[in-house]
This record gives C-alpha cells, structure tokens and sequence, in this order.
C-alpha cells in the first residue's frame, strides 16, 4: 500500500491509537511546518501524521504554513494524504456531526503563501486543478464509510474562507448561490499544492455546525466541540478501515 500521511484538523490533533515509532522535525525551503511528522503504526500501517494547527492546535487557518506543511510530508515519505478538516455545513444534507468528502473547491483565501511555482527564474507553469481532490481515493474513503454503514456524504462544495472569524450570514448565503456545500478555512492551498507536488489528496471533512445563519442561535464553541467529537469518532473508524482494507 502507498504511505498514507493523515493531516489532523480541529478535533484531531492527535491519533490516540498510533504506535509511534518516530517524530520528525523537518526544516524546508519554505520554513518551519505546523508541527513534527509522527511516524507510526496505525491500523497494520505505517503513516506519517502530521497536526495542521499545531499540537497544542495554536495556530489559526491563515497563519498555517501550507508550503512547509505539504513539503514536510513530501520528505517524510508521503503517497498519498487524507486532510481532516473541520468545516461548517451550509446546505440541508450537510448537518453537525456528519461527515463529507468534498469532490470541488471554491477558494475565498486570500494572502496566503498558496504555491511552489513563484520562483522568479522558473518558467511559469499551471497545474491542472480542474478536479481537486483525487478521485480513486475520495472513492476507497467512500467504500470504507459504506461498508462501516457510516453515514456520510460522498459529495459537496468546499468553499475556502480566509478566517479566523466565522462568516456572515449573508456571506454563508452568497456561497450557497455559489454552490458551497460547506465552509472551512484550511482546504486552500493546502489541496493545490499537494497537486503541485504530485501527491494524491482527498479530504475527509467533518461538519462541526451549521454556517452562519443556518441555525436559529449564535455559533459557540461548545457546540462545535461536541460534534466534532462525534465526528472524529467515525472519522477514526473510517481511516483505520481504509488503511486495513485498501491495497492500492
Ligand atoms: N466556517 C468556517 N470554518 C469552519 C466553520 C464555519 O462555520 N466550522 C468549522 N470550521
């Protein structure tokens, strides 16, 4: 099997279950990343790990050094990555708790370090990105989820805001026109520039609240730690399903 690397979101700074075999602090060409690669045994595989906000989680979605996070991986051994993230559900079918794997990007950021290919003596050179996530890969999580009978949605929107307040109801209500399924604030660049670097990525995104505007009260943190409890539980689950069970 590829040498899957896991980036951990909120909810997810750590797997309890890895057997650690090693921490590896990388330093790049782009600077420091977000926090050591934990080499370990999870599930009959070894992965890489590596937690997108830090552990302790301390650093915000527009602060996260993505180039350094993904270049990191890249060094560690990674084939392929499975991002956890955290994200806000905007249409019915994406309720609190549940899990998505997003198949499109809309992309809010702005200000982010978001390529490799700035150099100013290289040729310019565009990657192809008309398909974000990589699709074989969206589909073993999809499998694995099926065959856990865990529900989730094998489809959605992720629209990329800048962060770190949440949005306006009236932006939320933008996005849905968009086509925003969902809102989170660390899928961009970090998608890109995995396809930058060639290595297969997928997301696994856990709805931790309605967006701005989709519920009747304000957004609290309380709440949103409660379903990302639950959502990280069958998260777990589903990772250790695919790392058992895919041979690709
Ligand atoms: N908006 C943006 N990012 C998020 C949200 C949200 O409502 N919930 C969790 N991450």
């Amino acid at each position: 099997m590829k040498t899957t690397a896991i980036i951990g979101g909120s909810g997810l700074t750590q797997i309890e279950s890895i057997n650690i075999i090693d921490q590896k602090h990388f330093q790049t060409p782009y600077g420091a990343p977000s926090s050591a690669c934990t080499i370990g045994e999870f599930s009959g595989q070894t992965i890489i790990f590596l937690a997108r906000h830090g552990n302790p989680h301390t650093i915000a979605p527009h602060k996260i050094n993505y180039r350094a996070n993904l270049w990191a991986l890249k060094e560690a051994g990674a084939e392929q990555i499975i991002a956890v993230a955290a994200v806000g559900g905007i249409t019915p079918e994406m309720y609190p708790a549940r899990i998505a794997i997003p198949e499109q990007i809309i992309d809010y950021s702005y200000g982010r370090e978001h390529t490799y290919l700035a150099s100013e003596s290289a040729p310019v050179d565009h990657i192809d990105f008309s398909f974000p996530y990589h699709q074989s890969l969206r589909e073993q999580l999809i499998h694995s989820a099926e065959s856990l009978n865990i529900n989730i949605q094998a489809k959605g929107v992720y629209g990329c805001t800048q962060g770190p307040r949440l949005e306006t109801a009236a932006e939320i209500l933008r996005m849905q026109r968009d086509g925003c399924d969902l809102v989170g604030m660390t899928g961009m660049p970090e998608a890109a520039l995995a396809r930058e670097l060639k290595i297969p990525y997928a997301c696994c995104a856990v709805i931790a609240n309605w967006a701005a505007g989709k519920s009747a009260g304000e957004i609290t943190m309380p709440e949103i730690l409660i379903n990302l409890e639950q959502g990280m539980a069958g998260t777990e689950q589903l990772l250790q399903h695919f790392l058992t069970h895919t041979s690709s």
